[in-house]
C-alpha cells in the first residue's frame, strides 16, 4: 500500500512510545509529560453543570466567546500582550492541535523553520508533516540549554519564516531570561519572521520569572493551554492568540475542517479556571513539584557529569557524557526505571536522558535514584 510521502517523514512521538513501555508494574514512570494532581473541583463541577445543562453540541469554530472574551484579559493582565480581543484568539482541542495549525497555516513544503536543538519531540515532526525545512539552533548542557551567542548567531545567519519558542522549556526544564528573549525577539524583528512562542508551563517555575515574546512582538503567536497548569491533559484544551485576525482566520479554517472545536462542556468548565481559589489550588501544587526537584536534584549531585538545576517545567535534562541515550534508557527500564532518552528531542539531547517528576512521590524519587546509581555503577 502506498502512503502519502508527506508523511515519510514523521515519526512517532518517542515521549508517547516509551511512556507507554514505562507503563508496567513495578516500573518508576518518570516519562510522563503531566502531573498526578486532580483537576480543580471548580473546573470540574462547572463541565459537570454545563453538561447537565445541555451544552452537548458544536460551538463556534474559534471556542465559546465567553472563553475567548476570557482569554483575552487574562493575556492582557498576566502576560502584557497588547491588542488582544476576542477575535485575536482560537480555542482548539489542546496547544498540539493549535500548534499543528499555526504550523499548517504557515509552512508549506521548502519553507523554513527555525527550532532550538533540543526542541519538544512534536516541533520537528508536525515540520515534518507540513513538509517544511528545519533550521536547528544548537543549545549546550554547559550553558543549562539557555539560547547563548552561538544559538543567536546560528538565527541570525538564518532565514527562517517561523522560529519556534517554548519556555518554561520540555524537555530541559529551562526558563529563558527576559533579556535572551529580547534578544531572539530583535532577530526576527529585522528579518520580519513569525514567532511561535509556547508558553503551556508558563506557572511552573520555581525561580525567575515568565516573559511573553507577544508582549514585545506582534509577530508572535503566543500558545498556551490547561493541560498543564489545571492537570487537564484528558480534557484536550488550549489556545492561542495573535495580533494578526488573517492569521487566527486561517488557522481557523484548518480547525473548521478538521476537528470542527473544542469539546463544548470542557469549554464551559474552563471558565472556572481563572477563579482564586483555583489559583490556591494550583499554587499548593507548584510547592509540591519544587519539593520533587529539589529532592532529584540534590540526589542527582555527582551522579552526572554536569549539574542540573532548571527553574521551571517538572524535567530535568541530565548529560551524562559520551554515552548511548538509547541504550541507558533501555537499560534503566529494565532496572525497574522508565525515562525518555534525549535523541529524540535533537542530536544536541544525544547523552542526556528526559526525566519527568510531575507524577512520582518523593519515596518514589528515592527509589528511582538508587536504581539509577545502581544502573551507572
Ligand atoms: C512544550 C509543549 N507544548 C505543547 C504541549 C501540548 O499540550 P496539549 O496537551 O495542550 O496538547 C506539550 C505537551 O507535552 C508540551 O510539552
Amino acid at each position: 500500500m502506498e502512503f502519502a510521502t508527506r508523511l515519510s517523514n514523521v515519526e512517532e512521538s518517542a515521549t508517547f512510545k516509551y511512556s507507554s513501555l514505562a507503563k508496567k508494574e513495578g516500573i518508576i514512570n518518570l516519562t510522563i509529560g503531566r502531573t498526578n494532581f486532580t483537576t480543580p473541583r471548580l473546573i470540574t463541577r462547572a463541565a459537570v453543570s454545563a453538561l447537565e445543562n445541555g451544552r452537548v453540541h458544536y460551538t463556534p469554530t474559534r471556542g465559546i466567546p465567553e472563553l475567548r472574551e476570557m482569554l483575552a484579559k487574562k493575556l492582557k493582565r498576566e502576560n502584557n500582550i497588547p491588542d488582544i480581543g476576542p477575535d485575536n484568539i482560537l480555542v482548539s482541542a489542546g496547544a498540539k492541535q493549535i500548534i499543528f495549525e499555526a504550523v499548517m497555516a504557515l509552512i508549506g513544503k521548502g519553507d523554513k523553520v527555525a527550532m532550538p536543538n533540543p526542541s519538544w519531540v512534536s516541533y520537528e515532526q508536525i515540520v515534518n508533516l507540513a513538509e517544511g525545512e528545519i533550521i536547528w539552533l544548537p543549545l549546550k548542557h554547559e550553558n543549562d540549554f539557555i539560547p547563548d551567542e552561538e544559538f543567536l548567531s546560528a538565527l541570525e545567519n538564518s532565514s527562517p519564516k517561523l522560529i519556534m519558542l517554548n519556555s518554561p522549556n520540555n524537555p530541559t526544564g529551562a526558563v529563558y531570561p527576559e533579556k535572551i528573549i529580547r534578544e531572539i525577539v530583535d532577530i526576527a524583528e529585522r528579518k520580519d519572521c513569525w514567532l511561535l512562542f509556547d508558553e503551556i508551563y508558563e506557572k511552573i517555575i520555581y525561580e525567575g520569572k515568565h516573559f511573553s515574546a507577544g508582549s514585545i512582538y506582534p509577530k508572535t503567536i503566543t500558545v498556551n493551554g490547561f493541560s498543564k497548569e489545571f492537570s487537564m491533559t484528558g480534557w484536550r484544551l488550549g489556545y492561542c492568540a495573535c495580533p494578526n485576525p488573517d492569521l487566527i482566520e486561517k488557522m481557523n479554517l484548518i480547525q473548521s475542517q478538521t476537528v470542527s472545536c473544542a469539546t463544548s462542556f470542557v469549554q464551559y468548565g474552563a471558565l472556572a479556571a481563572f477563579k482564586e481559589e483555583v489559583a490556591e489550588e494550583r499554587d499548593r501544587m507548584i510547592t509540591e513539584l519544587k519539593e520533587r526537584r529539589d529532592r532529584f536534584v540534590k540526589g542527582m549531585n555527582g551522579l552526572f557529569e554536569t549539574k542540573v538545576n532548571p527553574a521551571g517545567a517538572f524535567y530535568l535534562f541530565p548529560h551524562l557524557g559520551d554515552i548511548d541515550d538509547l541504550a541507558m534508557a533501555d537499560k534503566l527500564l529494565s532496572n525497574g526505571v522508565g525515562l525518555i532518552p534525549g535523541s529524540p528531542f535533537g542530536s544536541q539531547g544525544k547523552g542526556c536522558l528526559r526525566i519527568s517528576y510531575g507524577a512520582v512521590s518523593l519515596d518514589e524519587i528515592d527509589v528511582a535514584l538508587e536504581r539509577i546509581k545502581a544502573t551507572l555503577a
